[in-house]
């Protein structure tokens, strides 16, 4: 059946898990993506186009929890030339600053192309007449133009969910021109930041020379006329009512009480909690908390750091390499300083579900959200959320797009070694009145802004494009 909304975006919301003995079951895929769109999915019927999560997997379309699923295949190269390779070793490096240096790889942009066609196809197919097509995120940039250009009928959203280069950095990408091209095939690209959308529209107008104004595209059309596409923030969110209800859940109250004391009930509990990734700030902030222990301003008896760092992209080098050093840092900071009793950094290299997640986050005195750059950080608005006696501190990057709404979050800067070390002190050393105060700013913000509030921003903005 022709769906009227038709969400494109590289993984379906769930992954088929495979026993030992066979037997199939779909779970949720871990991503901010996901918790953001499940909800809005649910609420208003409609398609997701998405892969599997697997290499050849064929699926006939299926339904979930209300969502018409609709499988796009990847073959086992395919998953190394576009998924592993152009999307997070290319255009993932490349968009976070450079901070892992970008490979570029002709092969690996041919399966770029053909894999954004092929999304573009079934999304084509299957939106109904006038209908609308929103599509998600750096690993899909071509497939706004490739749905234009199948079916101009359908309007066309996309949200990109990391942060867009300045245009400096952008200039190295060979394919350059075709990506913002590819882009521009939509009626609003919607980027986290106001900086972000800046950026875009620079690249725009000094690579394309289409004519800009304020947040304004004129893009050419084959008649000879133009249309309008709009670039602008809309700074993505949680769904905010299961973290609030979880941490108001007794037996998850519990359970955080019982993560306490495993932990040998240090008076302060510090949490990171990311994907295992070069952009999150991991390295930098074990750094600090190292040399917050051999300075003696800390003491492994009354601290303990939780670093979840959840498995993500593992057959790329530079995530390989990265865990290596991760795992070397926590070795030796662990083997300095551990007690019989007491641990410096616990360490799991693990993903949780929601409930233990929320534990954690009740359990914490101190999260710490030291990101190198980062499109939103979605687990910073969590713990904010879990949050409801006003207690905790929340320790976040100025290089997150968080940044900009979290405005009562000790802000600092993870390249300054000394900086972090006096943030996480002050942090730790915060007084319970002032905690009070920052932590209602905070809950204010993420309570009256959720994902219902930025879906809701978008597709308003999406249907004033279509109907000028
Ligand atoms: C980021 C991206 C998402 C992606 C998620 C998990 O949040 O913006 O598009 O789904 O990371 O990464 P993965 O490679 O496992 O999909």
């Amino acid at each position: 059946m022709p769906a009227d909304f038709v969400v494109v975006a590289n993984r379906l919301p769930v992954d088929r898990i495979v026993g030992p003995d066979g037997a199939e079951e779909w779970r949720t895929s871990p991503g901010g993506l996901v918790a953001a769109l499940e909800p809005m999915m649910r609420s208003a019927r409609g398609a997701w186009v998405g892969w599997p999560g697997q290499p050849d997997t064929e699926l006939e379309p299926f339904e979930i929890n209300g969502i018409d699923l609709v499988p796009v295949s990847l073959s086992a190269d395919e998953v190394a030339d576009y998924y592993e390779g152009f999307a997070n070793d290319t255009i993932w490096p490349l968009y976070h600053d450079v901070i892992a240096p970008p490979q570029y790889h002709r092969e690996w942009w041919d399966a770029y192309v053909r894999v954004n066609r092929r999304f573009a196809e079934a999304a084509a197919s299957i939106a109904a007449q006038d209908g609308t097509v929103w599509v998600h995120d750096y690993q899909l940039q071509l497939v706004p133009q490739m749905v234009r250009d199948l079916r101009p009928d359908v309007t066309i959203g996309y949200f990109h969910h990391i942060p867009f280069p300045a245009h400096g950095l952008y200039a190295q990408l060979p394919w350059r021109d075709q990506v913002l091209t590819g882009l521009l095939g939509a009626d609003v690209i919607g980027f986290q930041r106001a900086q972000d959308a800046t950026y875009f529209l620079t690249a725009v107008r000094r690579r394309l020379k289409y004519e800009v104004k304020g947040s304004n595209v004129a893009v050419p059309t084959v008649d000879g006329g133009t249309r309008s596409a709009v670039a602008r923030a809309f700074p993505i969110s949680i769904d905010t009512a299961p973290y609030t209800e979880l941490a108001a859940r007794p037996d998850i109250r519990a359970r955080a009480q019982e993560i306490r004391e495993s932990l040998g009930n240090p008076s302060k509990i510090l949490l990171g909690v990311d994907r295992l990734d070069y952009t999150k700030g991991i390295r930098h902030r074990i750094k600090a908390y190292g040399e917050l222990l051999e300075d003696g301003r800390l003491n492994v008896e009354d601290v303990t750091l939780v670093q979840v760092a959840s498995p993500s992209r593992e057959r790329v080098d530079a995530y390989v390499h990265l865990r290596d050093e991760i795992e070397l840092a926590v070795g030796r900071i662990n083997g300095d300083n551990d007690t019989m009793g007491h641990t410096a950094i616990r360490y799991l290299h693990q993903g949780y579900p929601r409930e233990e997640m929320v534990a954690l986050y009740l359990a914490a005195d101190v999260m710490l959200v030291t990101a190198l750059r980062d499109g939103m950080n979605l687990v910073a608005k969590e713990y904010v959320a879990t949050r409801a006696d006003n207690r905790g501190v929340l320790v976040l990057s100025e290089f997150t797009g968080a940044a900009d709404e979290l405005r009562q979050a000790v802000r600092v800067n993870p390249h300054d070694i000394a900086g972090l070390k006096d943030a996480i002190m002050e942090a730790v050393e915060m007084s319970p009145a002032e905690q009070s105060r920052r932590m209602r700013s905070l809950r204010r913000r993420v309570l009256e802004n959720d994902v219902t509030a930025w879906s809701d921003a978008f597709l308003r903005a999406l249907s004033e494009v279509r109907s000028r």
